[in-house]
Order: structure tokens, then C-alpha cells, then sequence
């Protein structure tokens, strides 16, 4: 069994990657950490609570930083891609239970010192909850037994970011902390947006999910008509690419992915703020930046038919309840 945490600024494709993760065989979600990001920290734990509600899903949630913990990239909230409320502006009632009062980097810790080596976190927003867990518990890194984010760019492949031309919403929505997860000995694997751009949404593979995944389908299908607006308006199509699912992806079936290894690190100021390098030859740069840090792990391609089907063949399983 594999025991998780999922560590989120729950929006529209957090939301998809939280079903995908519910319905999963084999994974008990210990709980659910929120930061925020795409909405006030205030809006994603009242949309974590609500996802929890509809769907049944047994685990605790911790509200966690509302803020960056350094200079960051923006300022307000996305909401021209995920709503004001962070779901797309659907409409439900306030949730009847509410985030634990415990804060997400106390519950990180707590977890990880109950299971040690047996916690994943799924980490798919920005890293403010991960650096303030490693400031509480120096021993982190030895207690965790992976984290995968979702976050970043890799540019050696072309890619752009989505708020800079380099920079990607997580890692430049705080900086500071990204590069410290990175730093820290984590045992991290990251999937960018270079990399979950590949892996696309579009309204058929909806209408499937509509069909086949009960009301997770029909969840799903609601919140997505704001998000496949937004990316219309700039892509002239309606898809969407799977952002924080494929970190749950990843976790579920890595063989469908591609890594590299080596030091990573995140800019944290100037230009390119935010931007994520990987160094794959430390010892040949004039900087040493790069020496003495841990590697991450860092994908680079992705099955992304094979992605898709998985998705798609756990959220049946929703359907069939
Ligand atoms: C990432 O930023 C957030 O808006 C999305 O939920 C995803 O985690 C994409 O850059
Ligand atoms: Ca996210």
C-alpha cells in the first residue's frame, strides 16, 4: 500500500489528480495539505473540503501556507484559469467539516515520524508547506520515502513557462521554498510543464469520463468548462494538458516516464525568477552552484497514451460504485 500525502493548491487539476488518486488501488491518502496558489489559501481548503465531502474520501486536511515564504513571481490569484473560487465558479455549500487545526507542515512532520520511509508526498502546488516541514523536522528527508511535484520547466526541450518564459506557476509562486526542497536531500522526482504538456485532455476524452465515471465524470466535466475556456482563448482548442495528474501518474506507474538525474536548482530573484535548471555536469561549470547538492530526478518523457488510459480505467472504477 502505498501512503500519501497530497500536498495541493486545489484547483481545477488538483481536483482531477485528487479523484485520480482516491480511486487508485492500493493508495490510503494520510491527508491532504493545502497551500496557497491557485486560490486564497481560504478558497483551496474550502475546495478540499468539498472534494472530500462529495466523494467520501477518508483523510484529514491541513491548511497550510497562504503565503510564499521568499520574493515570488505575481501577484493575486489565477483566476482567469481556475475561477474565482478555484473550481471553475461552480456553485456547493460551505463543507460541513473543516480542515483540522493543525497546520500542514506540523501534520507533514507528524506523518512521516508515524510511518517513517513509508510517506509520499504528492506535491502539486507550491513547496511553502515542504520548507517549513523541513525547518521543523531537520531529519526529513530520512523519514520521507519520495516526494513528486509537479512543477517546473525543463528548457533544454523548447518549452516554455506559463508566467515567464522560463519560470512555471509552483516553483515561481515561491521560490525560495522550491529551491530549498531541492536542496534538502529530499528523495524528489519532478515532472514540468515540458512534460505534462505532452499529456492532453481534450472534450472526447471528457464525454469518456462523463460516461464511464459516475459522478466523479460528472464532477469533473463541471469544473473543466472554465478551464477548457481559458486554454481555448489561448490555444484555440478545447483540451486542456494534465498538470498535477501526472505526479499521481508518475506515482502510480513510473514506468511510463523517462528520468534524468542530477542537481537542480531554482532561481530566486531577477529575470528569471523561478525557473528550475537541472545541472548535469557540476563538476564542468565555472559556478558551483551546483556541487555539493543532492540530485533530484527529473522527467523528461512521458507515454502519454498509456498516462491517459490510466487515468481513464481508475476513474471508471468511480463508476462503478
Ligand atoms: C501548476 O500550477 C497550478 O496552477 C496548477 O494546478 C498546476 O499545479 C501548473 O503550472
Ligand atoms: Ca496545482
Amino acid at each position: 500500500m502505498k501512503r500519501v500525502i497530497f500536498d495541493t493548491d486545489i484547483g481545477i487539476d488538483d481536483a482531477m489528480a485528487l479523484l485520480f488518486l482516491h480511486y487508485a488501488p492500493g493508495v490510503r491518502i494520510e491527508a491532504i495539505t493545502t497551500v496557497s496558489g491557485n486560490a486564497s489559501i481560504a478558497n483551496v481548503t474550502r475546495n478540499a473540503c468539498h472534494v472530500r465531502e462529495r466523494f467520501g474520501i477518508d483523510a484529514r486536511i491541513f491548511r497550510g501556507a497562504s503565503g510564499p515564504l521568499g520574493p515570488a513571481l505575481g501577484q493575486g490569484y489565477p483566476d482567469f484559469v481556475h475561477g474565482k473560487n478555484g473550481l471553475g465558479d461552480i456553485q456547493f455549500p460551505d463543507p460541513r467539516q473543516d480542515a483540522e487545526l493543525q497546520s500542514a507542515a506540523e501534520a507533514i512532520v507528524e506523518l512521516a515520524e508515524a510511518y517513517p520511509g513509508e510517506i509520499t508526498v504528492v506535491a502539486v502546488g507550491r513547496l511553502s508547506n515542504l520548507a517549513k516541514a523541513l525547518d521543523l523536522c531537520p531529519r526529513l528527508p530520512e523519514l520521507l520515502k519520495e516526494v513528486v511535484v509537479m512543477g517546473g520547466v525543463f528548457m533544454r526541450r523548447g518549452h516554455q513557462g506559463n508566467v515567464s518564459p522560463v519560470a512555471e506557476a509552483n516553483m515561481a509562486g515561491d521560490p525560495t521554498a522550491a529551491d530549498r526542497v531541492l536542496g534538502s536531500g529530499l528523495a524528489v522526482t519532478i515532472i514540468g510543464l515540458d512534460v505534462t504538456e505532452e499529456t492532453i485532455m481534450d472534450e472526447a476524452f471528457i464525454d469518456s469520463l462523463r460516461a464511464q465515471a459516475g459522478e466523479a465524470g460528472s464532477f469533473i466535466y463541471d469544473i473543466t468548462r472554465f478551464y477548457f475556456d481559458f486554454y481555448e482563448s489561448i490555444n484555440s482548442e478545447r483540451s486542456c494538458p494534465i498538470h498535477d495528474s501526472s505526479a499521481v501518474a508518475y506515482l502510480l506507474a513510473p514506468e511510463h516516464y523517462h528520468v534524468e538525474t542530477g542537481p537542480t536548482r531554482v532561481v530566486c530573484d531577477g529575470v528569471a525568477m523561478g525557473q528550475t535548471i537541472l545541472g548535469l555536469h557540476p563538476e564542468r561549470y565555472a559556478s558551483d552552484a551546483w556541487l555539493e547538492r543532492p540530485d533530484c530526478r527529473i522527467c523528461t518523457t512521458v507515454d502519454a497514451a498509456a498516462v491517459k488510459k490510466l487515468y481513464l480505467d481508475t476513474l471508471a472504477l468511480a463508476g462503478q460504485e
